[in-house]
């Protein structure tokens, strides 16, 4: 893969606050692997993102798009604010032809195989729904929020953290770390074929620990 710049969250400030003003959604360091994991993905693909909100998560394939011009993205949020709409416009004519924003679930819609999928939508039971349409559609990486977050909301994306780490034929990494200043808690989990190691792993922070992964550690270095 070349070598990318790291990506810049400074100018995407206004996508990661909370009503009150207050950060509470993905922390930077996940936007992060997703913004790496979309520059390392096959010509031609298609990333799938359930669940945007104001559009934190999507500034990393934004970004990556900026560099890979075969990359196309298309989101799949219920509730569509103003500021997902601000930041699909303001990516420009060539970033933002390659947008498909769909007012509705994926559920009912998504059934092309996304090189790279990203479940942050409905953590109740829909989250399962999500995860079964990702799987049905064959998507390669399926990664998720939440997976370890401690509210009753979040039962379904606890669950799905679960079906994930135990899937036959696929492996993962997991970041669900305390850290200060930082919600990592709250569990952020990337899953692939086994068969898409070769581009996923080199995608990844480097500190795979058998606590966070179940990818076998001497094929990691
Ligand atoms: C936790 S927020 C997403 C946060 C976003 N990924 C980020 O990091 O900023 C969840 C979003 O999912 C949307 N949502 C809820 N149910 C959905 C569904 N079934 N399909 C798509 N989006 C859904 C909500 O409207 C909300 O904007």
């Amino acid at each position: 893969m070349p070598n990318y710049p790291d990506m810049d969250h400074s100018k995407y400030e206004y996508t990661r606050k909370g009503k009150d003003g207050e950060p509470w959604n993905t922390d930077i360091r996940h936007i992060s692997i997703l913004y790496r994991l979309s520059l390392a993905l096959p010509l031609d693909s298609l990333i799938v993102e359930i669940g945007s909100w104001r559009g934190a998560t999507a500034t990393a394939y934004l970004e990556a798009m900026r560099w890979r011009p075969d990359l196309r993205l298309r989101l799949y949020e219920t509730n569509i604010k103003k500021p997902l709409r601000h930041l699909i416009w303001k990516s420009g004519a060539t970033i933002r032809n390659r947008v498909d924003l769909r007012g509705k679930a994926a559920w009912d819609d998504l059934v092309e195989p996304a090189a790279l999928a990203y479940i942050d939508g409905d953590h109740g039971w829909p989250a399962l729904a999500d995860l079964a349409t990702c799987l049905a559609a064959k998507c390669h990486v399926i990664a998720a929020h939440d997976t370890y977050l401690d509210w009753p909301v979040a039962h379904g994306s606890r669950l799905l953290g679960t079906l994930l780490r135990t899937a036959a034929g696929r492996h993962y990494y997991e970041d669900h770390e305390t850290r200060p200043g930082e919600r990592t808690d709250r569990g952020f989990i990337v899953s692939w074929p086994v068969g898409d190691s070769n581009w996923v792993l080199p995608a990844l922070p480097r500190e795979l620990t058998p606590e966070n992964t179940n990818v076998p550690l001497e094929c990691a270095k």
